[in-house]
């Protein structure tokens, strides 16, 4: 094919789709082509509500005009400037704004271009401190059942979903991981769950297994989304905190979705009160829409770099689009939409109101949890017996049928709406999800 022959665009073989069943898809495709405000339109025409914050990633919901100015000024201004020994004035002031809105003592900022290199970011940078301290045995990484962080080697070693990592090899070595913290007595929970906070007291048995000058870094979602929304038990955080700070343990807290007001504070560390050593972050940062992510370090963290003859680089990390130029510019013009619609503290405000919604689709067909935390929302469903993920797909198919976008995850609903949901539109994402509920086989 050459160049002057585009493709028609109906031909859907070429492109290899991420996370999907690809022929399934290309049966029977669900386009989007355009975005505004909570809705998406369809190629064919129809309107659908973002339930789901694309990918949890537009917090600000499509198409804000603040962050659509920004791109097109930067892409007019100055398209890239080369990461390495080089800088431009935006990657700078988005690292400041980035810090001043981050928990006290969140000094730095390194910049990634998505949440899986945030986490790679993170964990390289975790190793890497230990031995700069002196501690060159702290190469263990520790992650958590269920957790998710992102597909490349370190994110799929340390997460804890058993497909994203049983058909990729040996994965790193000398990682171990925590129970998950779903327990069967905290269903239908509104908000932290009670019991559980113990469960981060296997961080001591792994300790003593290992030995506390083995252990680099310790990593968790604040909550953990992708895997159906697990919520940290009251109390287990702060417990997760004492322990590692105890055995001089890193704690990295992976913000990429509880980042940006998704909780209804700035950051997951706000929101809990617990103070991490590193954060991730990615998605809300730029609202979705040009790939960006960062990690957060302490000084601690960042100072232990600083040493030795100035003119030497002092981490052998980073990459061609560390601070790209337009995705900077869209970084500040998200968070000033942010800030100027108070959009934080509008998710929280709402949050009630979310959360009782959510919790009238208790005792429809199939239900068997449901569990919430500020912007977010899960319905866990009974598998079909032999089918697991069947039952909640079809209850995806057939929310977006009826206009509303959801998102599952095995057999649980998740949604993590943009935070300028109103009222009304929490009305008719309930109020379809409850019509095609009553429906389901
Ligand atoms: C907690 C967490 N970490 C990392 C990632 C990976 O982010 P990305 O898909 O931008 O690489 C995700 C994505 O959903 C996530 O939820």
């Amino acid at each position: 094919m050459s160049l002057d022959h585009p493709s028609t665009p109906n031909d859907l073989s070429a492109f290899w789709m991420p996370f999907t069943a690809n022929r399934q898809f290309k049966d029977t495709p669900r386009m989007l082509v355009a975005a505004d405000g909570m809705y998406y339109t369809t190629a064919d025409g129809r309107q659908v509500l973002d339930g789901t914050a694309g990918l949890w990633c537009c917090n600000a919901g499509h198409k804000r005009p603040r962050i659509v100015e920004a791109i097109k000024a930067q892409a007019d201004e100055m398209d890239y400037a080369p990461a390495f020994q080089m800088g431009h004035p935006k990657a700078f002031e988005l690292a400041a704004r980035l810090r001043d809105m981050a928990p006290d003592g969140m000094e730095h900022v390194f910049f990634t271009n998505s949440g899986s290199e945030s986490v790679e970011t993170a964990l390289k940078i975790a190793i890497a401190y230990q031995r700069a301290k002196g501690q060159g045995t702290r190469t263990r990484l520790i992650g958590r059942e269920r957790g998710y962080h992102g597909v490349n080697f370190g994110g799929i070693s340390v997460g804890g979903i058993v497909n994203n990592r049983r058909h990729f090899g040996a994965l790193l070595a000398g990682v171990d991981h925590l129970p998950h913290t779903h327990l069967p007595e905290n269903a239908y929970t509104r908000g932290q769950p009670e019991h559980g906070a113990h469960l981060a007291d296997d961080l001591e048995r792994i300790v003593a297994l290992h030995g506390p000058e083995t252990i680099a870094a310790v990593i968790v979602e604040p909550v953990a989304g992708s895997t159906g929304v697990l919520l940290p038990p009251k109390g287990y955080l702060q417990k997760l905190r004492e322990i590692t700070r105890k055995h001089g343990i890193l704690l990295i807290f992976d913000e990429v979705i509880t980042g940006f007001g998704r909780l209804g504070a700035a950051f997951g560390a706000d929101f809990f009160g617990v103070q991490p050593d590193l954060m991730c972050t990615a998605k809300g940062l730029t609202n979705g829409t040009i790939p960006m992510g960062a990690v957060l370090t302490s000084s601690e963290v960042h100072d232990a770099f600083m040493h030795g003859p100035e003119h030497l680089i002092e981490l052998f990390h980073g990459y061609t689009y560390s601070g790209n130029p337009i995705a900077a510019a869209t970084g500040l013009a998200t968070l000033e939409t942010y800030r100027e619609e108070g959009l934080f503290e509008r998710a929280a405000e709402i949050a009630p109101y979310w959360e009782e919604g959510l919790h009238s689709l208790r005792g429809l067909p199939h239900v068997i949890d449901i569990r919430n935390l500020g912007l977010i929302g899960a319905v866990e469903l009974q598998p079909i017996e032999g089918q697991p993920t069947a039952r909640a797909f079809q209850a995806f198919l057939d929310c977006y049928e009826k206009g509303v976008m959801i998102r599952t995850t095995g057999d649980i609903i998740a949604m993590s709406p943009p935070l300028i949901i109103e009222r009304s539109h929490i009305d008719q994402l309930f109020g379809t999800l409850a019509d095609v509920l009553r429906k389901l086989a």
